[in-house]
């Protein structure tokens, strides 16, 4: 289905130089409604032409034909301004979302597949805030893309493997007791990790009974490898519960470890094409001319590191899952590392290394405060969740205390408040927690949305109404005020919105649309008596109401937040 911007550079496409792309791109929206609903800059014309851009625009606005969906075409200065025929694209948006169980989608991306790695948090060790973050962003990118038609492999590449293995084995056969670590896997783990190194200042020979147990690992050994799967086993399964709590699933989970067999592969092929360099007994990739550090392939001691499972990690992708693009959601700290790993790729002579793409992101801080692992000052996220949850079914039994699966309804809210938080700015933004922010429902937030969402639902409910039971030809669409003008063309810009988040790889752009739909709702909601006696008043203002709700529900799960139809 073509958007209205499209059918308007299909209008313009034939009187200019320009191709549709090209046309595409220069249009706008114009910032106040009494400028047209698009606009049309001549100045890049202008130049293109050697003639001056009110000329341009003047002969433009005659050259366009007259079509039943456009109201008026007007030359102000240099721009061309359209005003969309109000009644023709209300009815328009309403019979296709009526009509279209999947409005608002695109094939833009069919035929091309996506692998995206995020989350993928250490073993044995804690799920960070940057993890948090990595989930939630990764996963509204991989929606965003699915949605535009992409084939899409969600992978988690979980950190099990390196050296810190040969530690931990070490600090719990010393130290360790099956028990406790089944009880709380994770906190068990990262303690010996910590006891580890403590101890090891005074005794530096358990550096080398680690460098042995991992070794051993590697080689296979049972006991070493019978342990590191228990580590990974109950590792899982509490990571698992945060991304049950987050609603987060992944195609894939090849963690490191996966790509242990594949390495000798790929130093033999980076040694044929002549890429490694032997620097203190390590073998490396030089990368001073690019103005960056060597990338470190394997250590003096023949161990495989990080960036090498990661050259590994990108061919699997790209030669077995058959991805195009290789996303990488990962904190701004790690940039470094894929740019020095996607060099590596494109020395070696790989044309998709233009392909790979590092999706960085801030910090987010805790009441202003860096969250820390740290001893002592441990946040755990599940914990954030559920406290996120438990606050939000405070909220309800305060207003509403008989709301029927006030369970459900809660965790859908106190959790999609944490992500709508982390989603809404511009991800390489540093984002703050706040709980009065996050919770507030009269902010621009998660709950807000939700609560607009189930308002609409609300409305239907009490109307005893559906819009798959309505002629929408019988509504009168004749006198769309300016508020319903305005939420209208937001109602009709879902596609637009998504096609322009997934190519600036911006969930926020979805964010900040999904919220200027809620606050223009309101508005209409306020000025507006919805049910009234008269039918095809009635109709009409709760087709509206319908197809606010569509959209605001299709938004919130591209986000990966859910839509309650009650708050
Ligand atoms: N496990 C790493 C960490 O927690 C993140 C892995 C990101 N993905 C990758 N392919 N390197 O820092």
């Amino acid at each position: 289905m073509l958007t209205y911007k499209e059918k308007i550079a299909k209008l313009i496409e034939p009187h200019i130089p320009f191709d549709e792309s090209q046309t595409l791109r220069l249009l706008d929206y114009p910032p106040n409604s009494n400028m047209g609903d698009f606009a049309f800059p001549c100045f890049t014309l202008a130049k293109e032409l050697r003639k001056a851009p009110q000329m341009i625009a003047a002969e433009l606005t005659n050259a366009i034909p007259k079509v039943e969906w456009l109201a008026n075409v007007e030359t102000v200065g240099a721009y061309v301004n359209f005003f969309i025929q109000r009644s023709y694209f209300a009815f328009d948006v309403s019979t296709q979302i009526q009509d279209h169980a999947d409005y608002g989608k695109s094939a833009v991306g069919s035929g091309q597949t996506i692998a995206i790695d995020y989350s993928s948090p250490n073993v044995a060790k804690s799920f960070t805030v940057g993890h948090l973050r990595s989930t939630v962003i990764g996963n509204a990118v991989a929606n965003l893309h699915e949605w535009l038609g992409y084939q899409v492999e969600r992978v988690n590449h979980l950190g099990d493997w390196g050296t810190q293995f040969g530690k931990v084995i070490v600090a719990y056969k010393k130290w360790g007791n099956v028990e406790t670590v089944k009880q709380n896997p994770i906190d068990e783990l990262v303690d010996l990790y910590v006891r580890f190194h403590r101890e090891a200042e005074e005794h530096p020979e358990l550096e080398d009974e680690a460098r042995l147990w991992f070794r051993k690992l590697e080689d296979g050994d049972k006991e070493a490898y019978e342990l590191w799967k228990w580590f990974v086993e109950v590792s899982l399964k509490e990571f698992d519960r945060t991304y049950q709590l987050l609603g987060v699933a992944f195609d894939h989970y090849l963690g490191e470890s996966f790509y242990n067999d594949k390495m000798d592969a790929v130093v033999a092929e980076l040694e044929q094409k002549q890429l490694l360099t032997t620097s203190d007994g390590a073998e490396v990739v030089l990368l001073e001319e690019y103005n960056m550090p060597p990338c470190l392939i394997k250590k003096s001691d023949g161990a495989t590191l990080y960036a090498t499972r990661d050259l590994a990690a990108a061919l699997y992708r790209h030669n077995v899952l058959h991805a195009d693009k290789l996303f990488y959601v990962v904190g701004n700290e790690q940039s470094l590392h894929f740019k020095q790993v996607f060099k590596v790729l494109e020395l070696m002579g790989y044309e998709w290394a233009k392909e790979c793409v590092h999706i960085g992101f801030g910090l987010m801080k805790f009441e202003g405060k860096k969250f820390s692992t740290r001893k002592g000052q441990i946040i755990r996220l599940n914990e954030v969740l559920e406290q996120s949850i438990q606050r939000v079914d405070a909220i309800i039994e305060e207003k509403n205390p008989n709301l029927p699966e006030r369970e459900q309804i809660a965790k859908d809210v106190g959790v999609g408040a944490i992500i709508f938080n982390d989603l809404k700015s511009h991800r390489l933004h540093e984002i703050d927690f706040r709980w009065e922010d996050i919770l507030n429902f009269d902010g621009e937030t998660g709950p807000y949305v939700q609560y607009t969402h189930a308002r609409c639902c609300s409305l239907m409910r009490k109307a005893e109404w559906q819009l798959a039971d309505t002629d929408v030809a019988a509504c009168d669409f004749s006198h769309v005020s300016d508020i319903e003008w305005e939420l209208w063309k937001l109602l009709g810009n879902l596609q637009d919105t998504v096609q322009r988040a997934a190519e600036q790889l911006d969930p926020s752009i979805v964010a900040r649309y999904v919220i200027d739909i809620c606050q223009q709702f309101n508005r209409f909601y306020h000025e507006t008596k919805i049910l009234t006696d008269d039918a095809v008043h009635r109709m009409t203002k709760l087709v509206i109401v319908a197809c606010t709700r569509n959209v605001i529900a299709k938004s919130l799960a591209l986000l990966g937040i859910q839509a309650p139809e009650a708050i």
